[in-house]
């Protein structure tokens, strides 16, 4: 089993930064990265992921699979089944998986992940709203946090044990079973079925009826017109 090592930080610019410097440095499988705010916390797409001083879980953690392109997209869906079963655990209901990187409650967005990749190795970067009451007007009509979804403050330290664990655990399995087990499990949490979406990708808007990730994990779409749409990346995936 890989144990997780932590490290644990009061103030960084990204976790994930400190991480790929641990990883370029020699730091093993399972270094954990934690701090209790960051200055330049960023999300996908060059985002910015927004913290209040100890009232989210940050953290990034550092894995060496053997790399091949396509496992750095399997890093992600690795993260959002080990989030959604250890929010489950809390307990939290209501937790869904959004392709291809958002860990939702209630429809709002609770926590993300941003996966950074090199050849050898991959920062799996993890941020938890967990104690927020309230939220920055950008974000207050989308975000939650555990405190608001449980009605309990939350050990922050304590959780981000608990999810590097949780992430661990399922990383070894899926380097022992493979992709198919970790989709497997994901596709419970998979929000949207059934639901009608626009996703926008660089070039273009698709419009459909979300029908589940396929094998690869890529989104499948289904227009009006029966036609299905395969989407390996996208810059939003919006109901409508
Ligand atoms: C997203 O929702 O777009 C992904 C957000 C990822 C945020 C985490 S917080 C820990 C790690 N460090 C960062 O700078 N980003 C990730």
């Amino acid at each position: 089993m890989i144990a997780a090592r932590h490290h644990w930080f009061h103030e960084v610019s990204s976790t994930n930064d400190v991480a790929l410097q641990m990883a370029r440095a020699g730091e093993p499988e399972g270094t954990v990265v934690s701090a209790l705010t960051q200055t330049k916390g960023r999300g996908r797409l060059g985002r910015t992921w927004w913290d209040r001083p100890g009232e989210s879980a940050i953290l990034s953690v550092l894995l060496r699979p053997s790399t091949q392109a396509d496992q750095v997209g399997h890093l992600a869906f690795v993260a959002g089944l080990a989030l959604a079963n250890c929010l489950e655990s809390l307990p939290c209901s209501h937790v869904a998986l959004k392709w291809p990187n958002d860990v939702l409650v209630r429809g709002r967005k609770i926590a993300g992940i941003l996966v950074e990749a090199a050849t050898s190795w991959a920062v799996v970067g993890i941020g938890i709203n967990v104690n927020q009451r309230e939220f920055p007007p950008e974000i207050a009509g989308t975000a939650t946090s555990l405190f608001l979804e449980t009605g309990q403050q939350h050990d922050v330290g304590k959780l981000v044990e608990q999810v590097a664990d949780a992430l661990l655990v399922e990383y070894e399995v899926y380097l022992a079973e493979g992709f198919k087990e970790i989709l497997t499990g994901w596709r419970k949490y998979m929000w949207g079925l059934d639901m009608q979406a626009t996703v926008q990708t660089g070039e273009e808007t698709v419009r459909g009826t979300i029908t589940g990730a396929d094998d690869r994990g890529a989104l499948v779409l289904v227009n009006d017109q029966g036609a299905k749409h395969v989407i390996h990346a996208a810059d939003s995936v919006k109901l409508v």
